[in-house]
């Protein structure tokens, strides 16, 4: 990896990181199929940009393709990864521990991209002590004393939006870095940390706009 490609790398718009996921997640299968190499006219056929996109896109971060030969699958896989920062290993806490802090601490196959869950907090009696995938609820009383004993990169907010923000203040000056933050509120936060939201409602938003417009929908 020279500095060019640092340098080249830098200058990613966040229109095309954003479709990195999904090309690293179609490489993934690829190589679990064995597939060692693929022309941007064939990973088109089965991601859904087109071939110039994907040309346009990967021409971002180096000289990957080669005319007449294609991709490096497994290459252009360990690429994506890099740029995507799942070659680092990261620590990580959820604070709620109702439907989504549930949903999300079973999620085993975020072990795998290399977050790994170390703590979860509530503050409700009956789920402080019960154990998910082998991790005991903590009471969150604790989470400040935790984050200081427990360096830990990123924090995962699963708890109703009134009590978001006060969770990540304690997260940020615990030195925590990037919050996923679950909850439908918008975070204050200093500017060396990054706050990615999730918001299933904003998808079903657009799913039913896309409906609406298609005129698919009868009522
Ligand atoms: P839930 O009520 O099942 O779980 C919330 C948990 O947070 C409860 O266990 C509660 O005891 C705990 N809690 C409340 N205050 C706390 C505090 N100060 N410290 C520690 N724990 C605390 O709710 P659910 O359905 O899991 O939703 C959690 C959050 O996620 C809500 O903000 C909700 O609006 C949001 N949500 C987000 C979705 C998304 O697409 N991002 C979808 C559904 C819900």
């Amino acid at each position: 990896m020279g500095s060019e490609l640092m340098a080249k790398e830098t200058k990613i718009s966040m229109a095309v990181i954003r479709r990195l996921p999904k090309y690293h997640r179609y490489l993934g299968e690829l190589l679990r199929k064995d597939i060692d190499r693929i022309s941007s006219k064939e990973l088109s056929e089965r991601i859904g940009f087109t071939a110039s996109q994907i040309r346009q896109d990967l021409n971002c971060f180096g000289d990957f393709g080669q005319q007449g030969y294609g991709y490096n699958v497994k290459d252009l896989y360990n690429q994506i990864g890099k740029i995507l920062g799942l070659d680092k290993e990261y620590k990580t806490v959820i604070v709620g521990a109702g439907n989504i802090g549930q949903a999300v601490a079973n999620y085993s196959k975020f072990e795998r991209l290399g977050f790994h869950l170390q703590a979860i907090f509530d503050k409700n009696p009956k789920l402080i002590g019960i154990k998910i995938r082998d991790i005991e609820v903590k009471d969150v009383e604790y989470l400040d004393t935790y984050l200081k004993e427990n360096p830990t990169d990123i924090g995962i907010i699963c708890v109703p939006k009134e009590q978001a923000q006060s969770i990540a203040d304690i997260m940020v000056r615990n030195g925590i870095k990037g919050i996923w933050n679950f909850a439908p509120t918008d975070l204050v936060v200093p500017d060396d940390v990054i706050v990615e939201n999730v918001h299933l409602s904003e998808s079903l938003m657009i799913l039913s706009y896309r409906l609406n417009e298609s005129n698919l929908f009868k009522e």
